[in-house]
């Protein structure tokens, strides 16, 4: 056999099947440009499942007439500038390959128009190749027709699926992107008839137009992690929506973690956020998981916002505070609520009430409604306390196995160096 470089058309349509290996893949990723593109409308059209045409209207910013033949080349993005910028990504984009992708193996038509221009431009791709290039009136937006995907891999093309599962799995993919970009409206027209509408809304109003009223719901905020979720119990087939910083995410692992934390006949939309550099989407081709930095400490927290019980005290913040250094000299009572002391080069807000009700809970066991009774029977916010009862306070505090967060995840101090109070008045510490 000889070695030989195949040309790069080829290895464009080899690379491609990544990517996109049916129409639904082809409407997420132009779903996933406008919406990166700030759109606040989303109009998709399909016909025969999308295997004969998937058009992506959109009303955002456009793209700069310059930009225009390069966006189908490869690795053509406006979204990051370096590698580094993986670590902090807020676009569902950054690598510049779908476009090209989608042009190798399709015939595509884009026309957009540049917020700043008067016109619009329209570029027709063949396989590709850019086949012609002209001005059109329309209004400031993108729209993206893509039509005989895989004219050119007939092999790929006989593997479609049957028109109205691939209908249905367009429907869904759109129904996820719209649950976690609430403020944008969608529609979806398959063979010229309109089979979705969603107004613009907000979170719940969108929730509830998908999937009806009467969920409970969850917020929480522990650490680095923040959970919204939307829960009905025992309904009689579980079904999990996740996702992680607004991208619909179809993980096993996660999901199987939390039908053990809800329960296995639970309906959940659960939105996950976390800082962006603890997050790698870039293992997945279709960005449909992330590997977590960190894995079991996130799912610990997880754990504890969704209401399982806490196993162990929370080790992340353990380390940082060196427990019985120097001895508090409590300043005051802010409020009737928060008690302020120094220790060291810290000054200490706690929370009155929750050093009181995490000091029951922990009396109490690990009893069901034990929470509950420690929170009822708890020091509350408002209450005036002596200099007595504040130092009191911080000694139960100290003996407490979890000084951090309260039985329902909440933190129970915040503490500042001194060193930004003497920065913020141009001293030096
Ligand atoms: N609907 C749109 N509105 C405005 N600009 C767009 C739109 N679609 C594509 N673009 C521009 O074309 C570029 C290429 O799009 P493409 O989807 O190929 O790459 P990307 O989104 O940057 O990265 P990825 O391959 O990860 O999706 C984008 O970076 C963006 O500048
Ligand atoms: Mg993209």
């Amino acid at each position: 056999m000889f070695v030989r470089i195949l040309p790069p058309e080829v290895r464009s349509r080899i690379a491609a099947g990544e990517v996109i290996e049916s129409p639904a893949d082809v409407v997420k990723e132009l779903i996933e440009n406008s919406l990166d593109a700030k759109a606040t409308k989303v109009e998709v059209e399909i016909s025969k499942g999308g295997k004969r045409l998937i058009l992506v209207r959109d009303n955002g910013t456009g793209i700069h007439p310059e930009d225009l033949e390069k966006v189908i080349e490869e690795g053509a993005t406006s979204k990051i500038e370096s590698e580094k910028d993986l670590m902090n990504l807020s676009s569902y984009g950054f690598r510049g390959e779908a476009l090209h992708s989608i042009a190798s193996v399709s015939r595509m038509r884009i026309r957009s128009r540049f917020f700043q221009e008067r016109e619009g431009y329209e570029i027709e791709v063949e396989g590709g190749k850019i086949v012609s290039k002209r001005k059109v009136g329309m209004p400031v937006g993108t729209e993206v027709e893509v039509s005989d995907l895989f004219f050119n891999l007939p092999a790929r093309r006989k593997f479609l699926r049957r028109e109205d599962t691939e209908r249905r799995r367009i429907a869904s993919l759109i129904r996820e992107y719209a649950i976690v970009n609430p403020g944008v409206g969608f529609t979806l027209f398959s063979n010229a008839r309109e089979v979705l509408s969603l107004r613009p809304a907000d979170e719940v109003e969108r929730i509830e137009d998908l999937f009806g009223s009467g969920f409970e719901r969850i917020r929480k905020e522990i650490g680095f992690l923040k959970v919204r979720a939307y829960i009905r119990r025992n309904v009689p087939q579980g079904e999990l929506h996740t996702f992680i910083n607004s991208r619909p995410v179809s993980m096993r692992g996660l999901k199987d973690f939390l039908r053990k934390v809800l329960g296995y006949k639970t309906f959940g939309v659960i939105f996950i956020e976390l800082p962006p550099f603890m997050v790698d989407f870039n293992i997945h081709p279709k960005k449909r998981e992330a590997k977590f930095v960190k894995e079991r400490k996130i799912l610990s927290l997880l754990r504890e916002a969704l209401g399982g019980r806490e196993e162990e005290p929370m080790p992340y913040l353990e380390q940082e505070v060196p427990r019985y250094e120097t001895e508090f000299k409590v300043i005051g009572q802010i409020n009737n609520t928060i008690i302020l002391a120094q220790r060291g080069d810290y000054l200490y807000f706690f929370d009155q009430h929750l050093i009181s009700e995490r000091a029951n809970y922990e009396s109490l066991g690990e009893k069901e409604g034990a929470d509950e009774i420690a929170c009822r029977s708890a020091i509350k916010s408002g209450e005036k306390l002596s200099e007595k009862e504040m130092k009191e306070l911080i000694e139960v505090w100290k003996n407490l196995k979890n000084p951090h967060v309260c039985p329902h995840g909440r933190p129970i101090y915040y503490r500042l160096h001194l060193k930004e109070i003497y920065d913020k008045l141009g001293r030096s510490f």
